[in-house]
């Protein structure tokens, strides 16, 4: 019988106690996790708390400017840090899954770090890890939106020495998602899907190269969109798109063409660990391949992923 509003008023309070006036810094990734963490760490100190939002490149069309103004807008100190072309230029010619994630997951502490040396007298570091993180402790494939801290002390970048602060630690994520609700976050950002911290990149199987990162946000736009506008975004735990590195033949007017897939994937879970793929409706399905197809030049065929987990994982890298 967890109730949201008693846990808002205590951890409130014993977060107060803890700072006091001490400045602390926290990394938004746009998930619920780091934005119900903030918003509680805001009600807690307030001006006092400083938050980051990277954006690395390879975040969903428009997410950046879109969640930097909602945080703005919840009146949440925070600066958004545009490194994307930082992100690229290093993953450029990298093909290589694991590579992908520890390129990503270092740039990031670069990038986050170089951000923290600005602030000055920093002492906290708050981050938004809930319940199965800390069982978890270090995540099977690698760096994810909150900093796991199992690298060697003696290399830790600064803020990284920083006391840590993580307010959900007890919480499981139906829990996080209710105290948000408490503090009067919006239900669409509260109900978002889980999104990987090394973001598309990972939805790119092979190298990564700007003009793929604008197909593959433009085809997740239009399937993310159908769904929502189908209401089926909710009934879904998990959608994105895949692009894959092939090209295939079509025929567009008297054209022959030669072109991207592009795969869909949407799965049904509770926590990630095993996954069913959704029976989408054949209609929609229909729909959303044709709006692809029409709308995103350089992608001629679409195909739907009607794999579970296991033996299949949710992402295909
Ligand atoms: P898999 O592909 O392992 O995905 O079935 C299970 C869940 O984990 C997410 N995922 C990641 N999240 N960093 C993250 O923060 C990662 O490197 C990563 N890899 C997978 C995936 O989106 C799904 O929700």
């Amino acid at each position: 019988n967890f109730t949201p509003n008693a846990f808002v008023e205590e951890i409130v309070a014993e977060m107060k106690a803890k700072i006091g006036n001490d400045k602390v810094v926290l990394g938004l990734s746009g998930g619920v996790d780091s934005t119900v963490a903030a918003v509680l760490l805001n009600k807690a100190i307030g001006e006092n708390l400083y938050c980051i939002f990277v954006n690395n490149g390879l975040l969903r069309k428009n997410e950046f400017e879109n969640v930097l103004n909602q945080y703005k807008g919840m009146g949440l100190n925070v600066k958004g840090v545009d490194a994307g072309e930082r992100f690229l230029s290093e993953l450029a010619g990298v093909s290589d899954p694991e590579t992908k994630r520890k390129i990503i997951g270092r740039v990031f502490i670069e990038v986050f770090d170089d951000e923290s040396h600005l602030l000055e007298d920093v002492k906290w570091l708050a981050q938004g890890t809930i319940y199965p993180d800390v069982i978890e402790s270090v995540s099977v494939k690698g760096p994810s939106a909150t900093i796991k801290s199992h690298h060697n002390v003696g290399g830790l970048p600064d803020f990284m020495k920083l006391q840590v602060v993580e307010p959900l630690r007890m919480l499981f994520k139906d829990e996080v998602r209710r105290v948000g609700a408490s503090l009067g976050i919006d239900p669409e950002l509260l109900g978002r899907h889980p999104f990987p911290g090394p973001g598309l990149s990972i939805r790119i199987l092979g190298d990564i190269t700007p003009e793929k990162v604008r197909i593959l946000q433009e085809v997740d736009s239009v399937f993310i969109e159908g769904l929502k506008s189908w209401g089926l975004y909710d009934k879904v735990w998990q959608a994105g798109a895949i692009l894959l590195p092939v090209n295939s033949v079509g025929v567009m007017g008297d054209e022959r063409t030669y072109e991207k897939v592009v795969a869909l994937r949407a799965v049904e879970s509770t926590d990630g660990m095993t996954a069913d793929w959704v029976h989408l409706p054949y209609d929609f399905l229909m729909k959303v391949s044709n709006d692809i197809i029409n709308k995103v030049r350089g992608v001629n065929r679409v195909v739907y992923d009607i794999s579970s987990k296991p033996p299949a994982t949710i992402e295909w890298e």
